[in-house]
């Protein structure tokens, strides 16, 4: 099983988005996916239309001694399953300040083999819950919009990443970052893509996330992107960083898709090239 967290300490930089749509793309790849919001604002859970969950079925079950992750029943949407965020994620955030509370999520996901890929999204704070995902994860995704800002936010998500790595969790990987909301007609654009791709090399995915008004619809159904328009910019970007990501991480090796769907959502993949910086 291979646990991926998305982290940026930066907000409205694609986390969400990306954590959607790259569990729907691995999904329709033959993947079993499973995407847990840790996030205690909830907007995974909002956007896919998912109802506020009783406190056991959702991301703060985790976080109960005993529990596995077969206790929790998650929410079965088109090829992935969720594990929504609850309101009282907030509260209970006060509670769990204790060293040994950063280990919850790595210790249920340890003992589970029911999936091929966890997703964590987590919210833009340093928080109990984006250090449990750090904890969990093998690898990090960094969505980032190539702007000032969230540049910043992806550069010290890369250091809290990296310290967790030292302290914490040294089976994580070092973190990918993932450009999104690419706008080719701004040359600040350019320029911070230049930027991050000259520091940290092959550490930035290659193919990039364009906007997409249709990655910006919420269907509020559990569909996504990939059922609703799927010849868009964002149906297929999201299914060429996913191929990519699946070689990088060398997923492909440990189980091979059953289907290879994503072709048939986005036959017209094989033309689109990564943009050039
Ligand atoms: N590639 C994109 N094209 C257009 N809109 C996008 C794209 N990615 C994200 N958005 C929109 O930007 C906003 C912030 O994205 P979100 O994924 O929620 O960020 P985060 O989880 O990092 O806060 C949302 O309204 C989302 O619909
Ligand atoms: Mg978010």
């Amino acid at each position: 099983m291979t646990v991926l967290a998305l982290c940026n300490h930066k907000g409205g930089t694609g986390k969400t988005t990306s954590a959607i749509h790259l569990a729907a793309a691995l999904g329709l790849s033959g993947y079993r996916v499973l995407v847990i919001d840790l996030d205690p604002q909830s907007f995974l859970t909002r956007t896919l239309g998912i109802a506020e969950p009783p406190e056991t079925a959702s991301s703060l079950a985790l976080f109960q001694h005993e529990v596995a992750l077969g206790d929790i029943d998650a929410v079965q949407l088109h090829g992935f399953d969720v594990i929504p965020a609850s309101s009282v994620l907030t509260k209970q955030m006060r509670r769990l300040n204790k060293p040994t509370d950063v280990l919850w999520v790595k210790e249920v996901l340890e003992n589970a083999d029911s999936y091929d890929v966890v997703l964590l999204d987590t919210a833009a704070a340093i928080t109990v819950y984006s250090l449990n995902a750090l904890v969990a994860a093998r690898y990090v995704i960094i969505p980032v919009t190539p702007e000032y800002q969230p540049i910043v936010g992806a550069e010290q998500t890369y250091k809290t990443a990296s310290m967790v790595r030292t302290r914490l969790n040294p089976e994580l990987d070092l973190p990918l970052f993932l450009f999104t909301q690419v706008d080719a007609r701004k040359r600040a654009h350019h320029r911070y893509r230049q930027y991050l791709r000259k520091r940290y090399s092959d550490r930035v995915i290659k193919n990039v996330i364009r906007t997409s008004a249709a990655l910006a619809t919420s269907y509020s159904d559990g569909t996504t992107v990939f059922e609703n328009n799927p010849y868009s910019r964002g149906a297929r970007d999201y299914a060429n960083a996913t191929d990519e990501l699946i070689r990088v991480l060398g997923i492909a090796n440990q189980k091979p898709p059953q289907t290879a769907s994503t072709d048939g959502v986005a036959p017209e993949r094989s033309s689109i090239q990564p943009m050039q910086p």
